[in-house]
């Protein structure tokens, strides 16, 4: 932050662009919200986008595009081989990470499932500080299993420890050595821990990571979905980036893994995903799929136009003045709600703002799902759509039994460059205002349970009449009020 204000308590996130192109947000009254919510089975994801005023739901593919991501879409060169488009994001990802090795993908999780044809076989193991759902999916498709080497600081919901995703280094040491370099499929670091509140890891983490993997044989892939927000925390939180242009460190980074993937629906604010290397030798490895699964290899199933829109974002993802604004806007949300009292993870991470919801209802059993809980009520009171990260995104266990998340979030994620302030300072009012009620949020429980990927289409009921008293405790407290 560069901008210091005169009066403030709570530093001021200061947006260092104008926002030209607007969409209509509606706001319904209580009662039509308690309808929503109950007829999408209490799944925020089944709500309708019109029925929500601001989606929190995820930081992916609804970031603001700039102007310039915006003219360049007009160039486009949809030829299907030798397109002049694939050279330029050829030449986005050589200024950004220094590689010259690139595989399109459609999205995030093509780039796993790649990753996974290529060196995923039955009984590899594949070490990583935190899983995310897709990676997990992918891997376990072809066999192998994952373990979770993140250091128990990460989850720790309330620290100041600043690098909350770090490896557990010793343990990763002792787990290949127990394994055996031979069975490890990779050693995977994700940039910016999503399940555990969007945590970074440090640059002196990272490097100590892929040092080992080097010294035992073993790969290492860095998932970069996270990279923007974890090099604004690097150069903000470790004091040898201080001084360090972004630039310098993804190189940096990319120097030292054997592979690096993202999702572009996160960094570069468009659509899309790119596997990159340094080496030819793993591109060439996972090239023979990409024409399989994706597409040819000069676009890899993304339209060209959001090819040319994630080039330029690529640029833009070395720009401090665009980088701050995701995390500094969730660390004002956070000392908001923090300073109030109520439980969110700290410190404030990339992606999003996460709730406790375990610590907001804390007499309430996993197995009425505090988080979803939370979630819905948060939605009723004030149209703002979360996404739970608790019980409801596990699966059950092979006999039946429900397992349990280590932490019961709500994940109430910032796209980066979408919300003004004064939003972001709505949804700090009205968590403040349910935290005050809390009393009041009830159980659910299961109406429709699919048996994979149930956080998408189950379908839940309320415990009682809980949500009605809701509804009627903000009309006392806020009369006609929206
Ligand atoms: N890796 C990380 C760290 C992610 O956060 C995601 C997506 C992916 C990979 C997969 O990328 O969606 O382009 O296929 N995270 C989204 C989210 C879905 O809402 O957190 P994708």
């Amino acid at each position: 932050m560069s901008v210091k204000f005169y009066h403030n308590e709570n530093q001021v996130p200061l947006e260092m662009h104008k926002v030209r192109m607007v969409q209509k947000l509606t706001l319904l009254p209580i009662e039509e919200r308690l309808k929503c919510m109950q007829d999408a089975g209490n799944n925020t994801f089944l709500l309708q986008n019109k029925d929500v005023f601001l989606d929190m739901l995820t930081d992916s593919g609804v970031n603001g595009m700039s102007d310039l991501q915006f003219a360049a879409s007009f160039q486009a060169d949809d030829s299907y081989a030798g397109s002049a488009t694939f050279l330029r994001v050829k030449k986005a990802i050589k200024e950004v990470f220094g590689t010259d090795n690139v595989l399109p993908v459609h999205q995030g999780r093509a780039a796993e499932n790649i990753l996974a044809e290529a060196y995923v076989t039955e009984g590899k193991v594949a070490l990583m500080n935190f899983h995310f759902t897709t990676t997990k999916a992918h891997i376990t498709r072809c066999g192998g299993t994952v373990e979770e080497l993140v250091d128990p600081k990460g989850l720790k919901p309330q620290s100041d420890d600043p690098f909350k995703g770090d490896f557990n280094l010793e343990n990763l040491q002792s787990r290949i050595d127990e394994i055996g370099a031979e069975n490890v499929a990779f050693v995977r670091v994700e940039a910016g821990t999503n399940l555990i509140g969007g945590q970074p890891v440090s640059l002196e983490n990272m490097l100590a990571v892929t040092d080992i993997c080097h010294k035992a044989g073993v790969k290492s892939v860095l998932d970069a979905s996270l990279l923007q927000d974890n090099i604004y925390f690097m150069k903000m939180r470790e004091a040898r980036c201080k001084y360090m242009e972004p630039k310098e460190i993804y190189h940096l980074l990319a120097d030292h893994f054997d592979i690096i993937y993202f999702s572009a629906r996160k960094l570069s604010f468009s659509k899309g995903g790119i596997i990159t290397s340094k080496d030819p030798k793993y591109t060439k490895e996972m090239m023979t799929f990409i024409p399989l699964y994706e597409g040819f290899l000069t676009y890899g199933g993304i339209d060209v136009r959001t090819m040319e829109s994630m080039a330029q974002g690529l640029y833009e993802s070395l720009d401090m003045e665009y980088i701050n604004q995701g995390p500094e806007f969730i660390a004002y949300l956070a000392k908001e709600l923090a300073d109030y009292g109520v439980p969110v993870i700290l410190p404030a991470g990339g992606l999003g703002c996460h709730l406790n919801a375990g610590a907001f209802v804390p007499d309430m059993p996993h197995n009425q799902y505090p988080a979803a809980a939370v979630g819905t009520a948060l939605y009723i009171i004030s149209g703002i759509r979360g996404m739970e990260r608790g019980t409801v995104s596990e699966q059950r266990e092979p006999d039946g039994t429900e397992r349990y998340a280590e932490l019961e979030l709500l994940r109430l994620a910032v796209p980066r460059r979408v919300f003004t302030l004064s939003q972001i300072k709505y949804v700090a009012d009205r968590v403040k205002w349910l935290w005050d009620n809390r009393n009041l949020i009830g159980g659910l429980k299961w109406t429709e349970e699919p048996s994979v990927l149930r956080f998408f289409f189950g379908r839940m009921k309320e415990i009682g009449n809980w949500q009605e008293q809701l509804v009627e405790k903000f009309r006392q407290d806020f009369g006609d009020s929206l």
